[in-house]
């Protein structure tokens, strides 16, 4: 039996813009995936993810079952022509913005394959990310991969960047899934008919990432926060908000956040708040979820290891877990 882990993540700016090339930072978290892969005397090759109910075979004709296959194709020169039984134990919400899809990838690619590098790890990872969202930028499949922060530009690899310390954040889930492909399509189709003022958002997007990696460099943890919510501004502006994105990023600030922001696809998923402390982190945590909201508090920026769902457990019993509401759409991030 071989297995194999990967980070979640946060972006902390620069999504979408990231998709037309322009840098975005991110986080690995200490929550992810956890794979473990056996060889079959025959195939078809099979996967199971008990998060989300599925048990697929590679022939199927479903979309997992394409990215399984395609994740399997990218990873024969290494692999061989050979059938496995892949199990995948989730401890990320999928349609959440906190890269559910990659990781899974990640934890499977480095199963199969737990001699490869981190650059074969994350092309065989994008095989896979190819059919869930068309055009992904790559960053979700580099920090899934590579934990730490990451400044990222497309096509990659992406440079790591050295914390002075670790990042305290709340995240929160806004109760509503999100599909990635979706979103990034609303922001191709406003592109095609308003290209000078998407292109103005991009510019201004570009300038807050460059802010951020010198605030990051100069341990400057209120101007990062500043640029957290001048990058939710723009996200908004492209009508990737939602009411209960905004509320949240409200109440954050409220509770004493030095910014707060929309994190990934947006339409729906998760907001990202940057503390001061840990202890800000949590009072965020214990005001959105009087708001109704479920969220939890982590460090971002230490190469910190995923943890197994299964010790997760008592985590989830205290409420810590995060959901999406009944009746919100799920699906693959
Ligand atoms: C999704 O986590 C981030 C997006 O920028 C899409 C991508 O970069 O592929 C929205």
């Amino acid at each position: 039996m071989q297995s194999g882990r990967a980070h979640g993540k946060v972006i902390l700016v620069g999504e979408h813009a990231v998709v037309h090339g322009v840098p975005a930072i991110a986080v690995g978290i200490d929550r992810g995936c956890v794979a473990s892969a056996r060889p079959l005397p025959r195939g078809p090759s099979q996967l199971s993810i008990a998060a989300w109910n599925a048990g697929i075979a590679e022939d199927d004709a479903s979309d997992l079952a394409r990215g399984y296959r395609a994740l399997l194709d990218a990873s024969r020169g290494a692999i061989g022509s050979g059938a496995f039984a892949v199990e995948v134990s989730v401890d990320l919400p999928a349609g959440a913005g906190l890269g559910c899809s990659a990781a899974v990838a990640i934890s499977i690619a480095r199963a199969l394959d737990p001699g490869a590098n981190v650059s074969e790890i994350e092309a065989r990872a994008m095989a896979w990310e190819r059919v869930f969202h068309g055009n992904p930028s790559g960053i979700d499949a580099a920090v899934c991969a590579r934990g730490g922060a990451l400044s990222y530009r497309r096509p990659g690899p992406g440079v790591s960047m050295a914390l002075d310390g670790v990042l305290h954040l709340a995240i929160g889930h806004s109760g509503m899934a999100a599909s990635t492909k979706a979103m990034v399509a609303s922001v191709a189709r406003q592109m095609e008919r308003r290209p000078e003022f998407v292109g103005e958002v991009f510019a201004s997007i570009a300038d807050i990432s460059a802010a951020a990696t010198r605030a990051i460099q100069a341990s400057d943890r209120e101007e990062l926060g500043k640029l957290l919510d001048a990058n939710q501004r723009l996200l908004a502006a492209l009508g990737l908000s939602t009411p209960d994105l905004e509320r949240m990023c409200e109440l954050a600030r409220g509770s004493g956040a030095l910014g707060a922001k929309l994190t990934g696809s947006g339409g729906g998923g998760c907001a990202v708040a940057l503390a001061p402390s840990a202890h800000v982190a949590r009072g965020i945590v214990a005001r959105w979820k009087h708001a109704g909201y479920t969220g939890f508090a982590t460090v971002a920026g230490q190469e910190k290891p995923v943890v197994p769902r299964a010790l997760r457990a008592s985590e989830a019993r205290s409420g810590d877990a995060l959901e999406v509401r009944a009746g919100a759409r799920a699906g693959v991030d």
